[in-house]
């Protein structure tokens, strides 16, 4: 077994450099200056030129808003990128794995969201993932395309480390409590698509820690932990000027891979405790 991942600087590539290593299991990792995905010409060289069983896609455009100004690039490495992966994966024989995101989903609803549910993205970065899951569901039939929902690990900013960073220097924060999801840890996500690859499925599959919760309570739950003397105060996301819109509810429900793998993925308060260790170490 000998695993390609690409994006391996960030969050979640992190997790899977630092899983591999653990399991001893053969990988190379690159991140944009070893191996620029959007350029179809060098990925097929890379891929062609090497014996790897699996490519692994971390890479992708998670601007949110800064999407909606930049459409022609976040489309080009969240929509293309994953296709030209996956093509050259295909010529290799290697499975391939890539992400997506809650966001594909509009919220119209207050049930966790299956993989049979219609997509109805609603924003750029929000279509241009849905189009990537198309095009790679499409175009290989040994892929497996995974969503998941606001991802936190030890590399790199996400939405913990913006509320420490925030409550380091504010003494009251608003943050607001009408978007629901679930944070999830990004070592979670990488442990529970290994778990999956075992079982020599493809296609869809939602990974998202369990339970549900609002930015607010993501916050609160963080804050509480570390003790923060400040006041948290709830906000409406129309507060806030945001360029793109996210949909107000879009817990994933897991179900189907925890019944295939056997394991119930843990909740996101788990997923908190257990980074913040880590984060918390790292600084010191
Ligand atoms: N973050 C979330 O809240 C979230 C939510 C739902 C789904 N997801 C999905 O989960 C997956 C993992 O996300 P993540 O948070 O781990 O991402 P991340 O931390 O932003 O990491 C992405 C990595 O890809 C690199 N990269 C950017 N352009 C590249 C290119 N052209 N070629 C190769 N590498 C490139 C980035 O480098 P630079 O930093 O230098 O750009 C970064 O190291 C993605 O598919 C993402 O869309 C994430």
């Amino acid at each position: 077994m000998k695993v390609l991942i690409t994006g391996a600087k960030g969050q979640l590539g992190f997790e899977f450099c630092k899983l591999f290593t653990e399991k001893n299991i053969a990988y190379v990792a690159t991140d944009y200056a070893e191996l620029d995905i959007t350029n179809k010409q060098i990925v097929d060289v890379f891929i062609a030129s090497n014996d790897f069983t699996h490519v692994i896609n971390c890479a992708a455009y998670n601007d949110v808003d800064g999407a909606e100004k930049d459409s022609d690039n976040c489309f080009l490495l969240n929509a293309l990128a994953p296709e030209y992966l996956a093509m050259a994966a295909k010529r290799n024989g290697a499975i391939f794995v890539t992400y997506s995101t809650d966001f594909v989903f509009d919220g119209n609803t207050t049930t966790p969201y299956t993989e049979k549910d219609i997509p109805n993205p609603l924003s750029t970065y929000a279509k241009s993932k849905r189009q990537g899951e198309v095009r790679v569901l499409e175009c290989y039939e040994k892929s497996l395309v995974i969503r998941t929902s606001w991802l936190f690990g030890i590399a790199g900013k996400n939405f913990n480390t913006q509320v420490l960073g925030w409550a380091s220097n504010k003494t009251e924060l608003k943050i607001v409590d009408d978007q629901l999801s679930a944070p999830t840890y990004a070592r979670d996500l990488a442990y529970f698509t290994w778990l999956l690859l075992q079982k020599n499925v493809y296609g869809l599959y939602h990974i998202s820690n369990s339970g549900i919760a609002s930015k607010f309570d993501q916050a609160q739950y963080l804050l509480q932990k570390v003790g923060w003397e400040g006041t948290l105060v709830r906000a409406k996301s129309h507060e806030f000027k945001l360029a793109a819109q996210r949909p107000a509810f879009s817990k994933l429900d897991s179900s189907k891979v925890e019944n295939i793998v056997g394991e119930k993925i843990p909740s996101w308060q788990s997923g908190i405790d257990r980074w913040y260790d880590e984060w918390s170490h790292l600084q010191r």
